[in-house]
């Protein structure tokens, strides 16, 4: 038998009618290179996973991950390929974006010239973002421009999902890549602790046919997190970086909204600020639900219970925070350090008794079949 040379992982979700296509388009582009093809699907509710079984009962070079109660673009691709035994390893989207004809050249590039990584790039001469619209080409000019102070390495398309490593250099940077978010080719780059040796192929991206984008604009606080993480992750949780965000931005809400009721409406103080507190409480809840914890965000029955066990766990923050403040003051400290230190004890509370109740890794998604994008 040949041993497999190159490995194709690509992260699929709701991509069925793109895989037979897809397949076909690398068996022309491949011939005489020992390949395999790894799919991770994500469960996808469309069937993804079980038509590519389908196939791959019939065609060895063609394998299925299936994650159950998982989302998550790098971690599929991270998955896909440490499955794998192939000395080269390939990431590639699953719904023909890019363009599988030049795998073969990064291939041989990032064997001769002893390389980690050859990234294919739409932003070099002959390639191009094909017609992305608009915001996202800007999106994107500004992500180039915050990777390279992460990653010391001047990519010219850092948000790329597609690219050649040697099995060598994921060794390497594996067990430092975060795996959140999307941005796996960042990820992999700003591990390593050496300048990345590297190469660029460009090529232009193509329209997608089926199928929609799954990637939105929420993703750019996925990109954040993974900046954060990269610069003062060890210092601080990124996750507790984005949760002190919301609630400030919950703080200048309540203040708003207690000048509406209590100077324009001339509502009783108590009440307003009764009201105030629910309001931005609730904002908050969802604000976290969608940005700081959009990988773990609860969806139909499970928002009440999420909702009452963070009101819950607020309500003790405040009087926690209060209480400190007080005993601070009482004991000399200057009125403003006193308040500082009863917030930031409030937040580390709120942020850590959330995460264990509100928030928790949900064991019983497991049990639950077919979850809705
Ligand atoms: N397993 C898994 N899990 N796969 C996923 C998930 C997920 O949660 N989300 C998306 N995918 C798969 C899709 O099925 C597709 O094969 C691939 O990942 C890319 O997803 P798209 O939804 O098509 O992304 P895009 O075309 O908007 O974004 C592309 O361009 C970006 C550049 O701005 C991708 O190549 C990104 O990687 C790239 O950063
Ligand atoms: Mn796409």
């Amino acid at each position: 038998m040949v041993p497999v040379e190159l490995a194709v992982i690509i992260p699929t979700f709701k991509e069925r009618d793109n895989i037979e296509p897809l397949l076909e388009s690398l068996r022309l582009s491949l011939r005489g290179i020992e390949y395999e093809v790894i799919f991770v699907d994500d469960d996808s509710p469309d069937g993804t996973a079980a038509a590519t079984r389908a196939i791959s009962r019939t065609n060895p070079r063609v394998r299925v991950l299936q994650r159950i109660g998982r989302r998550g673009l790098s971690s599929a691709c991270l998955e896909g390929m440490m499955a794998t035994a192939a000395p080269y390893i390939a990431v590639m989207d699953g719904d023909l974006q890019h363009d599988e004809r030049i795998l073969p050249a990064m291939l041989s590039q990032l064997k001769a010239g002893s390389l980690d990584l050859v990234v294919a790039t739409r932003n070099k001469e002959g390639g191009g973002m094909g017609d992305f619209a608009g915001h996202r080409v800007r999106l994107s000019h500004l992500g180039r421009r915050l990777s390279r102070i992460v990653s010391h390495t001047d990519l010219s398309d850092p948000m790329s999902g597609f690219f050649v490593v040697d099995r060598n250099f994921l060794e390497e940077v594996i067990h430092s890549a975060s795996g959140t978010g999307f941005k796996i080719l960042l990820d992999l780059v700003a591990s390593s602790r050496r300048p990345v040796r590297f190469a660029e192929v460009p090529y232009t991206f193509r329209k997608r046919i089926r199928g929609t984008s799954k990637l939105d604009i929420l993703v750019g606080i996925e990109y954040l997190q993974l900046l954060l993480d990269k610069t003062i992750g060890k210092l601080i949780p990124p996750r507790f970086f984005i949760f002190s965000m919301v609630g400030t931005l919950g703080m200048l809400l309540s203040i708003c909204v207690l000048y509406l009721l209590f100077s324009v409406l001339a509502m009783h103080f108590a009440m307003a600020q009764a009201i105030t507190t629910f309001v931005a409480m609730t904002a908050n809840f969802f604000l976290n639900n969608s940005l700081t914890y959009r990988d773990r965000r609860l969806r139909g029955r499970r928002v009440v219970m999420g909702l009452l066990t963070f009101y819950a766990a607020c309500f003790v923050g405040a009087v926690v925070s209060v209480r400190i403040a007080q005993f601070l003051k009482d004991n000399g400290v200057p009125w403003y350090l006193a308040g500082a230190c009863g917030l930031a004890v409030g937040a580390v509370w709120n942020y850590g008794v959330t995460s264990i109740t509100t928030w928790r890794q949900a064991r019983e998604r497991w049990s639950t079949p077919g979850r809705q994008n």
